[in-house]
């Protein structure tokens, strides 16, 4: 019944609409609060009131939305607008990186997180958060590598379901749900190079295996819009590219929602040297499948002549418009148009908020190394605290920070300033070396029982637009770092960066090393806590961190090739120069306390289709305190129609163990499991002999067998 009304409602609606109003409802335009690409939306007001707009991203609080959805109400039709944001992790309330909170590997954490930002942007005036960013990337150069999830596609699909349900919550007409936004469709992780906006050339199996997964489990969860990447794809650029957004998209994986273009994609197609003019990249754009057009105005300025040429069908002009009108009246839009923005929200992070914040930065931090157990330090210790990034609360929030405030933040001295003794100087720029700075440093050091240097990248080093060729610490940094080396007191690292930094040096000089990504608003806190002691570290790693930037693009998910490594022989796959390896691999991350880890074993050696087999394995807790660990499982197909990766994440459990106890923890594993997409692509079980390998990272693992039967 409900269906029906709306049904007869949008189609009534569009049935009085002119092909400009049309046209103008898959129009987004750009407000000034933000800059966000290289175009800016002139007229946005009197667009608006023409009825010449449909959504509008880069503006909210409820006085701003409110001004420009009074202007929509007052055009011809009276359609209300959509406002969008990229809430990328967080709004007001800024949570790590999403490179960062994935190492949490919590996925109720995740979803949690999403809820929140949904709850602020929602109370903002907002209805559409530009998120999740599920694009894998094995190529730590690319800045935005700070944005996802890191390599992996079986976690990163897991963690894309958990933010599409925190974003849209059950219903999205709930005062505190966002449409979220599935990005950047496809493969834009993969730029050759690691150069942001650089095409890619993939093979047809890596976009199955790898890269589309994190996509598909995103609309599995009800993702209701999906927004196209900027690369091409066997060189039709995404954005109109029909195979892509049609037939794979909407055909085969049943994608009911609407598509966006990315910022100007649609125009930039002219720089690609797919279209010669605006008109040809807009027919090519919606022909393929396109619904929106981000800020470039092609489909605005073109589509009403084209379809007067006809040139396009107005029905495949007809079919978007439904699509995003159908989400404005799920939205509750047609009924309550200003219910958004009619309440003054709180401006500032809530206690609750900052707490979950806080949650969420202490589990994104990963102990890389601690030897001698270094890490924690003591409360009673004289700390001198030492960095560029040591009191930076603009950096600790890190690239794409909505409505966040950096002066509500905490930097690493705001949250060690209440808990011990501190000195506190900055040593260099984040780039340039500072000789007075370096001497105060190193007199700061001497005078402290305990330094830890705070060092990395700051926030405008990653994200969009900033790919590095060189991913060790500036030259300054190192130069720093050695001279307080030189006191020889005790020293423990910290890092900051929105990327896997190449840090062999550090990892060969210091006995303790903390990546603590950008963390967000109570990110100083976080790091305090587990600093000193009162919370143990539990982040694993999501993304490799690679021995040299010679090795990339580098994943732990690679296939055997016919000449594996081999020390001893010249001829097998390896560098002369460098292991092959990540220096720390996928999934790890220590914490404080030691563990053994026991015999794994399986229950039955064989597998009967459909059936299970359960996989333990013993794990004990050799401190004198309880420790977390979390236990992985990787699963190898030995033999199989196509080459298979020599091990792949399929499962993990994180577990708290008692002093001194010793605990079972199992994994059961199903077809589910074993499926991968077969010589034709389509998914497929098969029977044969299979490797089980536990442990606590990708590369410290023990193996059982098991056959599947057929
Ligand atoms: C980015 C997107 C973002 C959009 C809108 C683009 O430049 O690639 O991720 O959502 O701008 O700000």
């Amino acid at each position: 019944m409900t269906w029906m009304i709306k049904d007869a409602f949008l189609h009534e609606l569009l049935g009085r609409m002119s092909v400009e109003e049309k046209a103008g409802q898959l129009n987004l335009l750009t407000g000034a609060m933000d800059a966000t690409g290289m175009k800016h939306s002139g007229d946005l007001d009197a667009k608006i009131r023409a009825g010449l707009c449909g959504a509008v991203l880069n503006v909210y609080t409820p006085a701003a939305t409110r001004a420009l959805q009074e202007l929509a109400l007052a055009s011809p039709l009276g359609i209300p607008l959509i406002f969008g944001y990229d809430v990328i992790h967080g709004h007001r309330t800024i949570y790590p990186i999403p490179l960062g909170l994935s190492c949490s590997w919590n996925l109720n954490l995740l979803g949690r997180c999403a809820r929140m930002a949904a709850s602020e942007s929602a109370a903002d005036g907002l209805h559409w958060v530009y998120s999740p960013m599920v694009d894998i990337s094995q190529d730590p150069r690319w800045g935005r590598v700070a944005e996802g999830a890191g390599e992996d596609p079986w976690l990163g699909s897991e963690i894309a379901a958990a933010m599409v349900r925190g974003y849209q919550g059950n219903d999205l007409a709930d005062p505190a749900s966002v449409l979220a936004c599935v990005k950047h469709f496809a493969l834009y992780g993969a730029p050759m190079g690691g150069r942001d906006y650089h095409s890619v050339d993939m093979s047809r199996r890596a976009m199955e295996e790898t890269y589309f997964p994190p996509y598909r489990a995103a609309i599995s969860a009800g993702a209701r819009t999906i927004m196209t990447a900027f690369n091409d794809i066997d060189g039709i650029p995404a954005s109109a590219n029909r195979w892509l957004l049609t037939e794979l998209l909407r055909g085969q994986w049943g994608f009911q929602g609407w598509i966006v273009t990315d910022y100007t994609a649609v125009t930039e197609m002219k720089n690609h040297g797919t279209a010669a003019t605006d008109a040809d990249a807009a027919r090519q754009s919606l022909e393929a499948g396109v619904d929106m057009d981000m800020v470039s105005e092609a489909f605005l300025s073109e589509l009403p002549a084209l379809v007067e040429s006809g040139a396009v069908r107005e029905e495949q002009l007809d079919a978007a418009v439904l699509r995003v009108l159908e989400t404005k009246w799920d939205l509750g839009l047609f009924r309550d148009p200003l219910a958004r923005c009619t309440h003054q929200p709180a401006m500032q992070p809530c206690a609750e908020n900052r707490q979950l914040a806080r949650e969420a930065a202490r589990e994104s931090i990963v102990l890389l190394k601690n030897e001698g157990e270094v890490l924690p330090l003591s409360k009673h210790a004289t700390i001198a605290l030492i960095g560029p990034l040591a009191d930076s609360r603009r950096d600790m929030l890190g690239c794409w920070i909505a409505a966040g405030d950096e002066s509500l933040a905490a930097s690493p001295l705001d949250g060690f300033r209440g808990v011990a003794t501190v000195v506190h100087t900055r040593g260099c720029g984040i780039s340039e070396a500072d000789e007075d700075l370096l001497a105060e440093a190193v007199r700061a050091a001497k005078q402290a029982d305990v330094v830890v240097l705070v060092l990395g990248e700051s926030w405008q080093m990653s994200g969009e637009a900033a790919s590095r060729t060189d991913i060790r610490l500036p030259e300054c940094q190192r130069e720093l770092a050695k001279h307080i080396l030189q006191t020889g007191k005790p020293c423990v690292l910290v890092t900051m960066s929105g990327r896997p930094l190449e840090l062999t040096w550090e990892d060969s000089q210091f006995p303790a090393i903390l990546q603590a990504w950008a963390l967000g608003t109570e990110g100083g806190h976080s790091l305090a806590e587990v600093v000193f002691g009162d919370a143990a570290p539990v982040g694993k790693l999501t993304m490799g961190f690679p021995r040299s930037v010679g090795q990339l693009p580098m994943t732990y998910r690679e296939k055997p090739t016919g000449r594996p490594f081999n020390a001893a022989e010249k001829y097998s796959s390896k560098y002369l120069d460098a292991p092959n390896d990540a220096l720390y691999p996928f999934g790890h991350g220590l914490t404080y306390g030691k563990f053994r880890h026991g015999a794994v074993s399986i229950d039955s050696p064989e597998m009967q289709p459909g059936g299970t087999v359960t996989v333990s394995a013993e794990i004990t807790n050799l401190s004198a305190y309880p420790a977390t660990e979390t236990l992985q499982l990787y699963l190898r197909d030995l033999v199989a129609p196509v080459s298979r990766p020599v091990k792949e994440l399929r499962g993990y459990q994180r577990v708290t163990l008692a002093a001194g106890e010793t605990q079972v923890v199992s994994f059961q594993i199903t077809d589910a499991n074993l499926s991968f997409p077969g010589r034709d692509f389509q998914p497929v079980v098969e029977p044969g002999d299979f490797e089980a390998m536990v442990g606590p990272n990708s590369r410290d693992l023990r193996a059982v067998r098991f056959a599947r039967l057929s």
